[in-house]
């Protein structure tokens, strides 16, 4: 960055985002499923990537990168609805579909040169669209007939996905109909572990098996590295080697962690222009704080006694634990490790690596079950 630049930038506005569902300006270690995900857009059909569920643990970026695909995809002229499942979750998918296609068809009115007149189409599916006696299949068929006039495709993003809602049952089923059709469709959900297993295990949403699975575990360092470079020197500040290596180890890979540690080491060094080792450990130090607060408390609330023994019996290791060590230490049955196991691989509480060794998913998380429990 040339100087001139620098100086237009203003380094008081922090560029780190440590909110939920905020889309950051920079996404680490997202660049490979994002381009992928365009290039999908871009053809348009039969790309498995069309079909895709997203699967991580808490404050792994999900709904950032759902958001964000959301973005590319209208930008490439899809309409792109997102939705929560909740109930009334169907409902909306209708209404937000329609009004991004009135919206679109009205700002493109010469988009389709021959053929009855756009602004006439737009109102007379609408009223058929909002008609009470269709069910949710044949309003998305007047809809989805209605954007394939113009060639526009309809991308539905689910966050949060809920194997228990009957709503996402029948999204699931229902969309597999539009893809059978041959219609230019595309779903992707994002959700945790277990919520995403117990979908896919279903007899009905057996389909969604085949969907693009992709999971978001921990970031590469060098990823993180980068994201740190580019956000800081792109909002006008600089930072230290030394101290940009003990930025990234901090964050353990995790991307809440990495906005977390960005926002407070940025504050620290307020009025400097170079970001030095001292901000940092005064940023990763408040963002420890955080992390405990924000995600380890409610994260250990949620566990039962059995995982809480589990978790203890790794603890006994000082990094991975293999899995067979396990049931002679706790006393149980394998049948009762792997029970065990599974349940905190799907919560996002452990991650298996090479041939089944466990280690703790959440950086510093280790560090606070000591403490926790004895
Ligand atoms: N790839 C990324 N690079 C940098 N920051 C990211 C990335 N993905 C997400 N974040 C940031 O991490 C935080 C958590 O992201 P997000 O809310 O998307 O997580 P989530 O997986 O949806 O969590 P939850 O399961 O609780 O809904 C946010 O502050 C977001 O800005
Ligand atoms: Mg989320």
């Amino acid at each position: 960055m040339s100087q001139a630049q620098r100086g237009k930038l203003n380094p008081s506005v922090n560029p780190f985002t440590p909110v939920f569902g905020k889309v950051p300006s920079y996404l680490a270690g997202r660049e490979r499923i994002i381009s992928d995900m365009i290039c999908a857009f871009e053809v348009g059909e039969g790309d498995p990537n069309l079909s895709s569920v997203f699967v991580g643990a808490r404050g792994t970026g999900k709904t950032a990168l759902l958001s964000r695909l959301a973005t590319e995809a209208s930008s490439r002229g899809w309409v792109a609805v997102s939705v929560t499942a909740v109930p009334g979750m169907l409902d909306d998918v209708v209404q937000r579909a329609a009004e991004q296609a009135a919206h679109l068809l009205e700002a493109a009115p010469k988009r389709k040169a021959t053929g009855i007149g756009v602004g006439r189409l737009v109102s007379v599916s609408w009223e058929n669209v909002a008609d009470p006696s269709l069910n949710w299949r044949s309003k998305m068929n007047l809809l989805l007939d209605q954007l394939a006039q113009t060639e526009t495709g309809l991308l539905i993003t689910v966050d949060e996905v809920n194997p228990h809602l009957d709503e996402m049952v029948q999204l699931a089923t229902t969309y597999q109909h539009f893809v059978r059709e041959g219609r230019k469709v595309a779903l992707l959900m994002a959700g945790l572990p277990y919520n995403v297993s117990v979908l896919l295990s279903g007899e009905s949403t057996s389909f969604l098996r085949r969907a693009f699975r992709h999971d978001l575990g921990s970031i590469p360092a060098h990823d993180i590295e980068e994201a740190f470079v580019v956000t800081i020197e792109g909002a006008g500040k600089a930072i230290e080697q030394a101290a940009l290596s003990r930025a990234v180890e901090a964050t353990g890979g995790f991307p809440f962690m990495y906005q977390l540690v960005g926002y407070r080491m940025w504050n620290a060094s307020r009025g400097e222009g170079v970001i030095t080792e001292k901000s940092v450990e005064a940023g990763v130090r408040l963002a420890q704080g955080e992390l405990r607060r924000q995600v380890f408390d409610a994260t250990f609330n949620e566990l039962s006694d059995g995982d809480v023994d589990f978790l203890r019996a790794m603890l006994a290791d000082e990094g991975e634990t293999d899995s067979s060590a396990l049931a002679s230490r706790l006393g149980k049955s394998s049948g009762h490790v792997s029970t065990y196991k599974k349940r905190l691989l799907e919560g996002g509480i452990i991650e298996e690596g090479l041939r089944g060794k466990l280690r703790f998913s959440l950086p510093g998380f280790r560090e606070y079950l000591e403490e926790v429990i004895e």
